[in-house]
């Protein structure tokens, strides 16, 4: 993936999260990573098209995204999103909750859709649960659900936020070996993470943003390993410490 951003700013109020943000970002799996209240997720909505920006533009791949709502419809179906509770439906099976992307926004036949569905939860050991709800599958399980879903309709980008942080360290672990397993297959991401391990076995590329905005980014062995502002060095050891 390719990001050019072009004097991006995000504002609530009088708080101005991102400013005038211009840069140029090229990897295959960028993890963002960062204090709370630092703006990750209003980035990651941002590049998700969900959150217009208040200025400036920015682009995927070359495909340019101002705040214009033709624009952000057409750019929103290139784009898988995995959010920190999965938003599932609760009153569709998981089957149903892959297929119904398919069939409604893509107009896939039904019988494809439930194909195609079915060879992804397989690939993915979740053939059994293709029949259960969201509240017979254990969290992990459905988390991986909601992943399937998104990389279903085949988006140039999948955009996850904090996919692990509802879950045990155990479960955590499935899901992120799942990820390992995309990025490995050529799916190309952007998430949200805490796990510095997974950063930076997973991921090639490295963004650190605090509510001083973008701090660092760059190749995640560089950006990990020797980490040019304080700040980030803090944040480094503040998650290692725990
Ligand atoms: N819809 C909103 N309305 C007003 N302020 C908002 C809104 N969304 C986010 N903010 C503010 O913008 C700042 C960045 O929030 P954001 O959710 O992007 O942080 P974050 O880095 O994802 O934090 P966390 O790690 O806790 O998820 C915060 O100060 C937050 O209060
Ligand atoms: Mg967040």
């Amino acid at each position: 993936m390719k990001f050019e951003f072009n004097e991006l700013t995000v504002r609530f109020g009088s708080q101005v999260v991102l400013n005038q943000l211009t840069e140029s970002i090229e990897g295959k799996a960028l993890a963002i990573i960062g204090p709370s209240g630092g703006g990750k997720s209003t980035l990651l909505r941002v590049l998700g098209g969900l959150l217009p920006a208040d200025e400036g533009k920015f682009a995927l791949n070359g495909f340019w995204v101002e705040n214009n709502e033709q624009q952000l419809n057409e750019y929103r179906k290139m784009i898988g999103f995995v959010f920190q509770s999965n938003g599932l439906f609760p009153h569709l099976t998981a089957l149903k909750n892959v297929t119904l992307p398919l069939i409604h926004t893509f107009g896939m036949d039904r019988q494809l859709a439930e194909d195609k569905a079915m060879a992804l939860l397989k690939k993915f050991g979740l053939e059994d649960s293709s029949h259960k709800f969201p509240s017979q599958l254990s969290g992990g399980q459905q988390q991986r659900i909601a992943i399937i879903r998104a990389i279903a309709i085949e988006p140039k980008l999948l955009l996850l936020d904090e996919p692990t942080s509802a879950l045990d360290p155990e479960l955590a672990y499935e899901v992120l070996a799942m990820l390992k397993q995309l990025v490995e297959s050529g799916v190309e991401l952007v998430i949200v993470t805490h796990h510095l391990g997974f950063a930076s076995n997973a991921c090639d590329t490295v963004m650190y943003m605090d509510e001083f905005g973008i701090g660092e980014f760059g190749k995640t062995e560089e950006i990990l390993k020797s980490p040019n502002t304080e700040r980030l060095q803090r944040f480094i050891s503040k998650i290692l410490s725990i």
